[in-house]
């Protein structure tokens, strides 16, 4: 018999019951072939002596290896290990195994090139990081909406939306939205004209994969949001670029590549183009709109941050002058109130909206019905308004003192125009530094700047890249800025150069 006693070791402060750590040592002993199949093993009451426990915990243990299919009870002769457990070739877990970086499939896969990107690398809790702007998780009004999403799955109302339910969303949060988006958008769409995503991203996602047949022209702007880049890409579009100034995409340059290419779709982030913060001005803003209904294509409008203008009322989308159904009109509220609650939304024509449905059931069956559900509340009692209003004061006096900061401490290195809105500057480095060498230098500062290439998706060597300010306080500003400076000082600009 083996040395029950001195192999199996129980952990009775440990946070599995006793009994379910007694399995899974015999399991252990099973695969690893020290108990082959066929072997005879002592009744409960002699192994309960033998190792000290209780008779009713080895009873519970061998239920429970019999229900697994590990033992079966042969009546009259006892309990044994299963005849007919395989030999599996298996790699004893360990974590030098989980940790190793080869960790190859044992089948083949498509890899696609074009997904290809850096995730940033874990600092030290003191570094900072140079983001694409980002909400302050610190101002997620995290109380109110637990006690929103407490009552709702109290209710007994809400128990029908734990089944499976519509691929569209949660009905309730559609027809909150329909309101909602119809008064502060100046939309005019009913329930058939939304679904509810996982956020802009997902929108997108759907859109391309329905828009695109095999290498469609999808027009994007020179400097683009790289991600949209990667989605129409992966969906197997042709991107055509065209220039965006001051005035935001070049509705001229679009109207050129009309005229020769049969063109699929636009991309905009009409309100603050992303990444250089520009607004589409009204006269290209009709022009887009007219050359939509002229050459018969879709219009993308990206609103992933809509409710963040500081020097006036935000413009109301392309969407809200859309009446030839070209505009497909993503937004979320993952900038708004924090980037964790994936809930967002796809306005388009109906028809349109039945097939991103019917698509959507096969990457995500449905979405989050009780955290969409908190979201209707919360947006309905009026608690959504209360916090953009809270945060939209934060976040300008945040743009206005980080701007103040920059042009004080570093005018000598660095330009940029102080955005209308949003919660990011572009920012563009004189001529004599180049992001590599800043890059670098300002690690030894302790401040993180990953993949500044993004922001060039076209390689113009345009030299500027977005600097999220509407996440730090005061003080963190200060600290930042501070870095960059000491950065900035460090560059020996002949090195910068070669
Ligand atoms: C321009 C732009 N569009 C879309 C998204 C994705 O937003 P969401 O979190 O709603 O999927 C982002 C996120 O950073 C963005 O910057």
């Amino acid at each position: 018999m083996i040395p029950y006693k001195t192999i199996i070791k129980i952990d009775r402060a440990g946070k599995q019951s006793v009994y379910i750590q007694l399995t899974n040592q015999f399991i252990d002993l099973i695969k690893e072939r020290i108990l082959p199949p066929r072997t005879k093993l002592p009744g409960s009451r002699t192994l309960a002596d033998l190792i000290g426990l209780h008779r009713k915990t080895v009873i519970a243990c061998y239920e429970e290896l019999t229900l697994q299919g590990w033992i079966e009870s042969i009546p009259k002769k006892g309990t044994f290990v299963h005849k007919d457990i395989p030999i599996l070739q298996q790699q004893k877990w360990t974590k030098k195994a989980a940790n190793k970086k080869d960790d190859k499939a044992g089948f083949t896969f498509k890899q696609n090139p074009i997904l290809d990107r850096k995730f940033p690398q874990d600092y030290a809790e003191d570094y900072m990081y140079v983001n694409d702007g980002v909400s302050d998780e610190r101002l997620t009004p995290i109380k109110e909406l637990s006690i929103i999403y407490r009552k709702i799955a109290n209710k007994k109302r809400t128990i029908k939306y734990m089944n499976y339910g519509t691929t569209y969303g949660n009905p309730e949060l559609r027809e909150t939205l329909v309101c909602y988006l119809n008064e502060t958008r100046g939309l005019n769409i009913t329930k058939d004209n939304i679904l509810i995503t996982r956020g802009s991203q997902m929108g997108m996602f759907l859109a391309s994969q329905l828009l695109v047949e095999n290498q469609d022209y999808i027009i994007v702007g020179e400097t683009n949001y790289s991600s949209s880049d990667t989605t129409f890409e992966y969906a197997n579009a042709k991107l055509l670029r065209v220039k965006v100034d001051e005035n935001g995409l070049n509705t001229h340059d679009i109207e050129k590549l009309c005229k020769k290419y049969n063109i699929k779709a636009v991309y905009t982030t009409p309100h603050h183009h992303h990444p250089t913060t520009v607004t589409l001005c009204a006269k290209r803003r009709m022009h887009l709109l007219n050359l939509a209904k002229t050459y018969c294509f879709a219009i993308l409008e990206d609103d992933y941050d809509y409710d963040f203008h500081y020097n006036h009322a935000p413009i109301l989308p392309l969407a809200s002058h859309d009446t030839c159904g070209n505009v497909i009109y993503v937004g979320s509220i993952c900038k708004t109130v924090a980037p964790v609650f994936r809930v967002g939304y796809l306005i388009a024509p109906k028809t349109f909206v039945d097939e991103c449905a019917r698509l959507r059931r096969f990457v995500d069956r449905q979405g989050d019905a009780i955290l969409e559900l908190t979201f209707s509340n919360f947006i309905k009692e009026g608690s959504l308004d209360r916090h953009i209003k809270k945060v939209i004061k934060i976040y300008k006096a945040r743009r206005d003192l980080f701007c103040k900061l920059l042009k004080e401490e570093l005018s000598d290195y660095l330009s940029f125009e102080i955005p209308k809105g949003g919660m990011a500057l572009w920012v563009t480095l004189n001529k004599k530094y180049s992001w590599d060498t800043v890059t670098e230098i300002a690690k030894q500062h302790k401040l993180i700047i990953s993949e500044w290439q993004r922001y060039d998706v076209a390689n113009t060597k345009h030299n500027a890249i977005r600097i999220g300010f509407s996440c730090y306080n005061d003080i963190e500003a200060r600290e930042f800025v501070k870095r960059f400076k000491k950065t900035m000082q460090g560059i020996d600009i002949k090195e910068s150069f070669s």
